[in-house]
């Protein structure tokens, strides 16, 4: 039997480093980012080969002295925080003190740094773990890190490095995001020694015009709202302007870009009616909210967050955003309290019933309101949820059991059934799917065709075969049999976000719900029209279904039920 022993500090650092650093560019966001946290103004960033050899990056923060240097690689070493207290409403891009020690791992680190008011800088190197003593080096104010050499010491990982053009793609995308959220700073990039990006300090519109082309300031709204201490603003993309590709939706939590399905849920819901089909809109938005109320301490790559109030949060951002978006439709005041905090003293005893990931995304587009009254099952027996009586404005269910009441929100029960199925499908090696008849075409950019096509095997496994056809455009062959019907082009485009942001693997494994949460909000096409007694009967079979076959109690409920006790209590009956 093998034994226990702690792992060497080198190994331990491999490890996080699996996490952290999983390509150039990741490198390249931890040293961008510490040069925003030393208070740069002026940032400058050389690449070599996609940074596969080289990602040097300089700034004139304020500065390492030369006895923190040592400090400065190590794990767990940090001027950032100090308790938990400072984790919780930590106002820094970093926080974990891990990403030099991680980089430093597994490639050749230098690090040369002069604190304001040091006679000369110092300078110390570190290859594969072990560090060098400082040692005196010429430099203004500021840090330069040079990253050299990535994996060199560890071969298997340098096998999933791709081609320098694609791995400079993802270099590219990084820089962009963080230029974007900071434009009071200077920047400049380069790749192979050619200039690729000069950007001077300048007003926010400026920066989103250099970044992301001219057209897209000239075809956009300013957005800038606040309720309490949240605050949206930025730029949202006019309708008439929105593109082909998602290529330019940016989206900021305190100065951090952040991948959330709640956020883009809620956008997604301010555009929706006004855009055609596939057509992508575009934004740049910041988020200002209390540090205290979102964590960010959830993902290694700090590309995640969690909201305390994820509910009043997406309302406020939905209302904003179409405030902004109809500035002449003469809109309603609008009141971000959430029901829960609506003070009318009545509290139900709700059983909440099974739970779904996250909110439904076409939820209020699918289905035209639709009442229809229909006759009593004869006996009103044992089914846990009951029969259906009737379907109120097309969204919810209503059902009688033995106990009373049941509500059901029909989309969230349907994209909870398909994401069972999907998981079971998944959890048996792949998703079953279909050849699609004619193919669903999308607009895609070059970083989008290398994901699909270094992870055909991923998307296989999910149902789904694409092809290229054309230089920015893919063909989608094949689609999960469930989601036939669906918006495949938008899963698929959803799909190679995930895997490109995430990388495949851990989309598969970590991010498996929210994986299946995605495709099944792709899914409920079926919902889109009124549905017969017996259609909502069968969906409520299938719940009973789903929910024997043992499902994961998180996100919203899809069903409620109302005791007559409830009801008794709502009517003073017996009082
Ligand atoms: N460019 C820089 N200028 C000044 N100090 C820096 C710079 N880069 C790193 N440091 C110092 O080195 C420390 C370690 O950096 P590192 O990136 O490893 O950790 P962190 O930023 O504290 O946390 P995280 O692991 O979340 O990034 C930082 O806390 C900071 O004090
Ligand atoms: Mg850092």
């Amino acid at each position: 039997m093998a034994h226990i022993r702690v792992l060497p500090e080198l190994l331990i650092s491999q490890i996080a480093a699996g996490e952290v650093v999983e390509r150039p560019a990741s490198v390249l966001k931890e040293l961008l980012e510490n040069a925003l946290d030393a208070g740069a103004t002026e940032i400058q960033v050389a690449l070599e080969q996609g940074g596969a050899k080289r990602v040097q990056v300089d700034d004139n923060g304020a500065g390492l002295a030369k006895d923190e240097l040592p400090l400065a690689l190590a794990r767990h070493a940090t001027s950032k925080i100090g308790s938990l207290d400072d984790l919780q409403g930590v106002a820094t891009m970093g926080f974990r003190g891990e990403a030099l020690a991680s980089i430093a791992s597994v490639a050749r680190l230098s690090l040369t740094s002069r604190p304001g008011g040091a006679p000369h800088a110092a300078m110390i190197r570190a290859e594969g773990g072990a560090g060098s003593a400082p040692a005196p080096a010429a430099r203004a104010q500021g840090t330069t890190v040079l990253v050299e050499d990535l994996y060199f010491n560890t071969p298997a990982r340098r096998k999933f490095l791709r081609s320098e053009q694609t791995e400079f793609g993802h270099c590219e995308d990084v820089f962009r995001r963080i230029a974007l959220a900071r434009p009071d700073v200077a920047f400049t990039l380069k790749h192979n020694g050619r200039v690729s990006a000069h950007l001077r300090a300048q007003p926010m519109g400026e920066r989103a015009a250099a970044l992301l082309g001219r057209d897209f300031l000239g075809a956009s709204f300013p957005v800038d709202a606040s309720a309490g201490a949240l605050r949206l603003h930025g730029l949202a993309g006019t309708p008439q302007a929105a593109r082909p590709r998602a290529d330019a939706q940016y989206l900021f939590v305190n100065g951090r870009y952040v991948r959330d399905r709640m956020l883009s849920h809620a956008v997604r819901e301010a555009y929706r009616d006004q855009l055609h089909g596939e057509r992508q809109p575009a934004y740049l938005l910041f988020l200002d909210i209390d540090p205290r109320t979102v964590d960010v301490n959830v993902h290694p790559a700090k590309i995640e967050v969690r909201f305390r109030d994820s509910g009043g949060i997406h309302q406020f951002v939905l209302h904003a955003l179409r405030r902004a978006l109809a500035p002449a439709a003469g809109a309603a005041p609008v009141v971000y309290a959430r029901p829960a905090d609506s003070g009318t003293g009545f509290q139900p005893g709700f059983q909440p019933g099974f739970h779904l990931q996250q909110p439904a995304q076409a939820y209020q587009s699918f289905m035209a309101a639709a009442t229809a009254a229909v006759p009593l099952p004869e006996t009103a027996d044992s089914a846990p949820l009951g029969y259906a009586l009737a379907q109120l404005h097309g969204v919810y269910i209503l059902a009688q059991n033995e106990a009373g009441l049941v509500l059901v929100d029909m989309h969230a029960a349907h994209e909870r059934i398909v994401m069972e199925k999907l998981k079971l499908g998944l959890d048996a090696g792949a998703v079953a799917r279909q050849s699609l008849l004619v193919p669903a075409l999308l607009s895609v950019d070059a970083l989008d065709i290398a994901t699909a096509e270094e992870n055909g095997d991923t998307l296989a496994k999910l149902g789904l075969e694409t092809s290229v056809s054309g230089p920015n455009e893919l063909a989608v062959r094949a689609a999960p049999a469930l989601l036939a019907g669906g918006d495949i082009a938008g899963l698929t485009r959803d799909l190679l976000r995930d895997i490109r942001d995430y990388g495949a693997s851990e989309v598969l494994s970590a991010r498996q719900n929210e994986l299946l949460a995605t495709m099944a909000c792709h899914a409920a096409v079926r919902a889109h029209r009124a549905l017969s007694v017996t259609e909502m009967n069968a969906l409520l079979r299938e719940m009973e279904e789903t929910e024997r076959s043992g499902s994961c109690n998180h996100g919203r409920p899809t069903w409620y039920q109302l005791t007559l006790a409830d009801l008794d209590r709502l009517f003073l009956r017996g009082q």
